[in-house]
């Protein structure tokens, strides 16, 4: 199915093809067999059941904390009664039972491979907001220097620059984006047209926290690197929805969450300096390594004494990340988004913020119904369904997140009220 991109009459855009499949339900990939989808349907469901989630609830609200499989739940509270009842063991010959000053480099492989990158160029942090605030506080800017970023950043992805532009006097320029945004090519001119010789910074999300659009990351950092552009992309909502190869998007930095689409235990995060650029971003929070100079990831993870359940956690995350297979989780995403996506287009007054653009979008949807709030949406889904996407905090819509712990049947359900809300 060809639709027209707005502002771009010449160019048409694929969208996925809605088929009716043997389970008497619409699906939108044609590619599969009876065999395979009763195969894969029969494995999410098996997926399903390994989340301690209730299984009356429906959560659709990973874009804020995604929910977590029993087995990370477990590794976090049997390390942490381990902790409670035998501490006295401590030893200090072996490792420690607490993380923050070791550089846990078997945890940092393991989030290295999942991104592409140097386990060296890895940093553990507490979450994006902290990756974010290393950048901004860490780079050394002089008054007068621009910052470029969107008018659709989370507080997260924004509020360093913010500190800095206030304390420093460095110019912090956001853009206007679409909502939608129609084609990737609309941003690329958005930014090209803005970078001049005061830029130094390009500070992006790569995901859109209120619209769930993904922006063309590889070629904007290819148009900052031809200017000597730094470029700082916020990936939280990125990991482990979608394939976030760092090598090929060419990025200098970047920072993400994994409490959210990874599910892991609220707390941990990561941030990714690549190693030439690692050198011009001082330490934020300095301990014993804050001038390490051959592990500047382990520099830049200097907190103090943290959490080691929380981190054994997020070991648990990634473990099964892996056993399940990026990809397929990643296609399972987009399968449901896009799912979700097409049943809601059948509804005349519900307008979609998210790009239709196949490329542009994955697992989050982001929709209003005219003529009633946000909340009202969000509230009725829940009384009458047991379903919780989550209204955005400014109104503008309702953030539906379907990850693998969703199903079709639950985008269906959703629909069937909405259509009842919409008076169809
Ligand atoms: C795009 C974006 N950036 C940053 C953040 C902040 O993430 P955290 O609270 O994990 O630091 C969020 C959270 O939703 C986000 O969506």
């Amino acid at each position: 199915m060809k639709i027209r991109a707005a502002g771009n009459p010449d160019r048409a855009v694929d969208i996925p093809r809605l088929v009716r499949t043997e389970f008497g339900r619409f699906s939108v990939r044609e590619d599969k067999t009876l065999e395979s989808r009763i195969e894969e349907k029969d494995l999410w469901e098996k997926v399903r059941a390994e989340f301690l989630l209730d299984p009356g609830q429906v959560f659709f609200n990973t874009g804020t904390l995604g929910a977590m499989p029993r087995r990370v739940f477990d590794r976090v509270v049997s390390h942490l009664r381990l902790t409670a009842e035998r501490i006295a063991e401590w030893d200090y010959y072996g490792p420690d039972w607490i993380s923050g000053y070791q550089p846990w480099t078997e945890i940092r492989e393991k989030i290295a491979r999942l991104l592409n990158c140097e386990v060296k160029e890895i940093a553990l942090t507490e979450n994006a907001t902290a990756g974010m605030n290393y950048l901004s506080n860490g780079l050394d800017l002089k008054p007068g220097d621009e910052v470029l970023g969107t008018d659709q950043e989370h507080p997260g992805g924004e509020s360093g620059w913010k500190l800095k532009a206030a304390r420093c006097g460095v110019i912090y320029r956001q853009l206007p984006l679409g909502k939608p945004i129609n084609w990737p090519q609309e941003v690329i001119e958005t930014f090209v047209r803005a970078m001049g010789p005061r830029t130094r910074v390009l500070a992006v999300p790569h995901m859109i926290t209120g619209s769930g659009a993904i922006l063309p990351i590889k070629e904007l950092c290819a148009e900052c690197r031809k200017r000597g552009i730094i470029t700082v992309i916020d990936g939280a909502q990125t990991v482990g929805q979608i394939k976030v190869d760092l090598e090929d998007l060419g990025c200098d930095a970047y920072y993400g969450s994994f409490h959210k689409w990874l599910c892991a235990p609220a707390g941990n995060g990561f941030l990714y300096l690549r190693q030439d650029r690692a050198p011009e971003v001082w330490t934020t929070l300095a301990s014993t390594q804050w001038d390490n100079r051959e592990d500047h990831g382990f520099r830049l993870s200097q907190r103090g004494t943290g959490n080691l359940s929380l981190l054994f956690g997020l070991d648990e995350a990634l473990d099964f990340h892996f056993e399940l297979g990026p990809e397929r989780v990643y296609a399972r995403i987009k399968d449901l988004g896009d799912y979700l996506r097409a049943r809601l287009r059948e509804i005349s007054r519900i307008k979609i913020l998210t790009p239709l653009h196949p490329e542009m979008a994955a697992g989050i949807t982001v929709y209003s119904l005219e003529g009633l709030p946000a909340n009202y949406i969000q509230d009725e889904l829940w009384k009458r369904g047991r379903l919780r996407p989550r209204a955005l905090g400014d109104g503008s819509g309702v953030r539906q997140s379907t990850h693998i712990y969703n199903s079709f049947a639950e985008i269906d359900r959703t629909v069937d009220i909405l259509k009842d809300l919409a008076g169809k």
